[in-house]
């Protein structure tokens, strides 16, 4: 698979997963391609936990179901409708699950290029996440981004210290396809917008058509 056909079939995936073992080697070249992100003074500030145990992912995922019910509690009733058709996590039924840690302390006390932007470590992160995405898309395997947690339950549940930020839990596995058609498209929660709408020439030209909608 070339990157831009990885680019465009990769899909966050819920529904998909079906709970067969990923080869260690597999794991060892998506967990290798994530270590290869770009990262702010070369600090590398990422750990990986991986969870196979299911009694961890089944604690997990009941406390995910549990931010599911605070989420909808906010929503106005057409959009909690939409929202009860989606599934927003496939934790239990990915092969495993990738927490993927924050550590600020990784790069010593003077990051290059972190002095005056603090978030660029967490950038650096999410790097390493789209790498792991992108790759394991490339071994035909699914990854679902997992948010709705608090970090504290998360940190806690995994054995995080305290300096350490939980920054996704991802699920990983084996899948049965890639959806084409995001989730969130398919039940009409949220569309794309496209490319024009997000590109600006030489200065900022006011927000899109789609920068407020819910
Ligand atoms: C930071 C982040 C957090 C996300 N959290 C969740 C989540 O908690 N549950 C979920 O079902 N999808 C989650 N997603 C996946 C998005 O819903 C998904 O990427 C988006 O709908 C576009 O679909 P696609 O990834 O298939 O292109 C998350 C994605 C990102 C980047």
């Amino acid at each position: 698979m070339d990157l831009y056909d990885a680019i465009n079939r990769r899909r966050d995936t819920r529904a998909e997963f079906t709970g067969e073992p990923v080869l260690e080697e597999t794991l060892a070249r998506v967990l290798s391609a994530a270590h290869a992100a770009p990262s702010v003074g070369l600090s590398q500030p990422w750990d990986f936990v991986l969870v196979r145990d299911l009694e961890t992912r089944r604690r997990f995922r009941d406390h995910v179901l549990q931010e599911r019910e605070v989420f909808a509690g906010t929503l106005p009733p057409e959009r909690a409708g939409t929202f009860s058709r989606i599934k927003v996590e496939g934790i239990c039924e990915a092969s495993l699950g990738v927490v993927v840690g924050y550590d600020p302390g990784r790069g010593g006390q003077h990051v290059l290029g972190r002095h005056a932007i603090a978030d660029a470590g967490l950038y650096s992160v999410c790097c390493a996440i789209q790498n792991l995405w992108l790759s394991a898309t490339a071994e035909g395997l699914g990854v679902g981004w997992v948010s709705l947690y608090r970090e504290d339950f998360l940190r806690e549940l995994v054995g995080l210290p305290a300096h350490v930020r939980p920054v996704a839990w991802l699920c990983l596995g084996t899948v049965a396809d890639l959806p084409d058609i995001p989730d969130l498209e398919r039940h009409g929660w949220r569309h794309r917008s496209p490319l024009e709408t997000v590109v600006h020439e030489g200065r900022y030209r006011g927000a899109g058509p789609q920068a407020t909608s819910s």
